[in-house]
């Protein structure tokens, strides 16, 4: 069962904003989004910072490994040049404030845990820990619909994240439906599957759902094709053009 928003804004405020950045995300909410997905690695002291590269260079000038630097020192670069002179100096996020506005603002969140090479353990357990305790009331209170959905292509993050805390829901992310899916899904006890939306089939969407799962596609940015998936039964799903695809689309 899906119990999320429908649409949500990828990395932020897709392609409209630098990605990942506190820019991104009031970018999507002045588009009306209240629903958004996000990626966070750990920087070299453990703190999780919201970046999808392991690596500097494409969002962020510099060179080396996220993972090379301390977060207050990823803090202090610019997230935003790549994007616009207009987005100049907007910093790379820490975790804990980009996921302390969203619960402010009533955005919900999936977070993608993306692990830097070698750190799954690491990541997922960090990651799930610091949503736990920032949803505590609302994890108390039962109300599940708002508290963070975590995702990760990393079954060991996953796996973490579960012994970490367990009571917040997981989402296997796949960029195609593996022959073996369900039993991956079992045994992270996930509530949903994230799947690529490009390789996904209306046989493979009847299945996942039929398995009693929720559904979500990743990243739909054609509003043909987000019908499409929509009549196949998809839950949900994130997009890059939340100019072309609005809140309430679905
Ligand atoms: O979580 C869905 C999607 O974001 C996965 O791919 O590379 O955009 O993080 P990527
Ligand atoms: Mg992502």
């Amino acid at each position: 069962m899906w119990r999320y928003p429908r649409i949500l804004a990828h990395r932020g405020g897709g392609t409209l904003a630098p990605e990942n950045t506190m820019a991104g995300l009031r970018c999507g909410m002045a588009h009306g989004f209240r629903a958004v997905e996000f990626d966070v690695m750990l920087a070299r002291d453990g703190v999780p910072v919201v970046m999808h590269d392991p690596f500097l260079g494409r969002t962020v000038p510099g060179s080396g490994n996220v993972f090379d630097y301390d977060a207050r020192e990823l803090a202090r670069m610019d997230a935003g040049s790549w994007f616009g002179t207009g987005h100049a100096g907007e910093p790379v996020p820490l975790f804990a404030d980009f996921a302390r506005f969203c619960q402010a603002n009533g955005v919900w969140m999936n977070i993608e845990i993306k692990p830097a090479p070698g750190y799954d353990l690491q990541t997922g357990a960090t990651v799930a820990r610091m949503a736990a305790q920032l949803f505590a009331t609302e994890l108390a209170a039962g109300e599940l619909s708002r508290v963070p959905l975590l995702s990760s292509f990393s079954h060991a993050a996953l796996e973490a994240a579960r012994e970490a805390a367990p009571q917040l829901p997981r989402a296997c992310l796949m960029s195609d439906l593996p022959p073996d899916w369900q039993h991956r899904a079992e045994s992270l006890e996930a509530v949903a599957i994230h799947l690529r939306h490009r390789h996904l089939t209306s046989g493979q969407a009847r299945r996942v759902k039929e398995a009693g799962y929720g559904l979500f596609c990743y990243t739909v940015n054609d509003p043909q094709r987000a019908r499409e998936l929509l009549v196949w039964g998809v839950d949900a799903f994130c997009t890059d053009r939340i100019d072309l695809i609005g809140p309430s689309f679905a």
